[in-house]
C-alpha cells in the first residue's frame, strides 16, 4: 500500500511533485489557513504530514493523524508550533528546514536594520501620503551605522548570516549565544562574545536571531529595553513572543529606544495597536524567507526529509530531541 502523505497548506511544485513519487498525497489547495478541524481531517491516517508554521502539532494532532503517523515535516527552520516531545513519545521523527532560508532571512535583518536606522518607512510614509516634503539640512535624519555595534542575539547560521553583511557596511559585532562560536569564526567576522546584558547596554543595534522557546519568551522585556543606549535600535527576524510588544511599545513612546524593525508580532497576524501608532517602528509582514527561491528550496528539503523517513533512511535535517 502506497503511503499516504498530508500537506497543511499550499507549498511549491518543487516539493508537492517529489511527494506524489513517493505516495498518495493530500494538500491543502488554498491560500487561507485551514482550521484546526480541517487539519485534522486531511492527517486522518497519514503516514507523512508536512506543516506549515500557522499548523499547530500537539497531542490533538497527534490523535487525529493517528499510530501510522511517522514523519511530521515543517517547512520552516523556526519548529515552535511543534510539541516535539509529544512526536517523540510516540515514535515520530520531526524535521525542520534550515540552511536553505539563511541568507534570505539575513538580508531581510540587514534590509531592517537600515530601514530602522535611516527612517525608511516614516519617508514611504510621507510621499504616499502626498504630504509636501523638502530637502533640507535638518530633514528626516537617521543615524549613522558605520562604526557603530551590532549586537547579535543568537549566532547560528543566520546570526552569522547577519554578522557578514553587517561587517560589509562597516558595522562592528557583538554576539551573546549558549556557547562561542569558533575562534575562526570569531575572527573572520570580527566579532566579539559577550554577556546579554553587556550586549544590551553596548549595542546600537539589537538583532534577535535565536529561536523560541519558553527559555526565551519575552527574552526582551521592560528590563533589558532599560539596560539599551538611548539612540538604540531592536530588529526582530527570529519570532514574535521573543519581545514583550507592549514594553517594546512602551520603550519606543518614551524614546527609552529610538526605534525597532521587526518581521514577526508576538500574536502574528495581529500586530499590537501600539505599534501602529509608532512612527520610529517599522513593520513587514513575516517576510523573512518570502523569495519564490527559498520557499521552493525549503518545500523541496522538507518533501526531501519526509520521503526518505517513509522510505527508512535518515533524513537529512532532523530537528534535534529535545534534551531530557
Ligand atoms: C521559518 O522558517 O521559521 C521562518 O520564520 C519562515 O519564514
Amino acid at each position: 500500500m502506497s503511503p499516504r502523505i498530508a500537506v497543511t497548506g499550499r507549498i511549491p511544485s518543487a516539493g508537492l511533485d517529489l511527494l506524489h513519487e513517493a505516495g498518495e498525497v493530500v494538500a491543502w489547495d488554498s491560500l487561507d489557513v485551514p482550521s484546526v478541524e480541517q487539519v485534522h481531517d486531511m492527517v486522518r491516517g497519514a503516514d507523512a504530514v508536512l506543516t506549515l508554521l500557522t499548523t499547530k502539532v500537539d497531542a490533538a494532532f497527534l490523535d487525529a493523524a493517528g499510530p501510522r503517523l511517522k514523519v511530521v515535516a515543517n517547512v520552516a527552520v523556526g519548529y515552535n508550533n511543534i510539541d516535539v516531545a509529544a512526536c517523540v513519545e510516540r515514535g515520530v521523527v520531526c524535521t525542520n528546514t534550515p540552511g536553505v532560508l539563511t541568507d534570505a532571512t539575513a538580508d531581510i535583518a540587514m534590509a531592517l536594520v537600515l530601514m530602522a536606522t535611516r527612517r525608511l518607512g516614516e519617508g514611504e510614509r510621507i510621499i504616499r501620503s502626498d504630504a509636501p516634503w523638502q530637502w533640507g539640512m535638518f530633514y528626516m535624519l537617521g543615524s549613522g551605522i558605520q562604526g557603530n555595534q551590532l549586537g547579535i542575539i543568537g549566532m547560528g547560521d543566520i546570526g552569522q548570516a547577519l554578522a557578514r553583511r553587517a561587517k560589509a557596511f562597516g558595522i562592528r559585532i557583538a554576539y551573546s549565544n549558549r556557547e562561542p562560536v569558533s575562534p575562526r569564526i570569531e575572527a573572520d567576522l570580527g566579532a566579539k562574545f559577550m554577556s546579554q546584558d553587556e550586549l544590551l547596554s553596548t549595542s546600537d543595534v539589537v538583532s534577535l536571531n535565536c529561536p523560541y522557546s519558553s527559555a526565551t519568551h519575552h527574552l526582551m522585556s521592560t528590563d533589558q529595553f532599560r539596560m539599551m543606549r538611548p539612540g538604540a535600535f531592536l530588529v526582530n527576524t527570529a519570532r514574535g513572543p521573543i519581545v514583550d510588544e507592549a514594553a517594546l511599545v512602551e520603550a519606543l513612546r518614551s524614546g527609552q529606544i529610538a526605534g525597532a524593525g521587526l518581521d514577526v508580532f508576538e500574536n502574528e497576524p495581529a500586530v499590537h495597536p501600539g505599534l501602529l501608532q509608532c512612527e520610529n517602528a517599522v513593520l513587514i509582514p513575516h517576510l523573512g524567507s518570502a523569495t519564490q527561491e527559498t520557499r521552493a528550496a525549503m518545500a523541496r528539503l522538507a518533501a526531501h526529509n519526509a520521503v526518505n523517513v517513509l522510505a527508512g533512511v535518515a533524513p537529512p535535517t532532523p530537528i534535534p530531541l529535545p534534551s531530557t
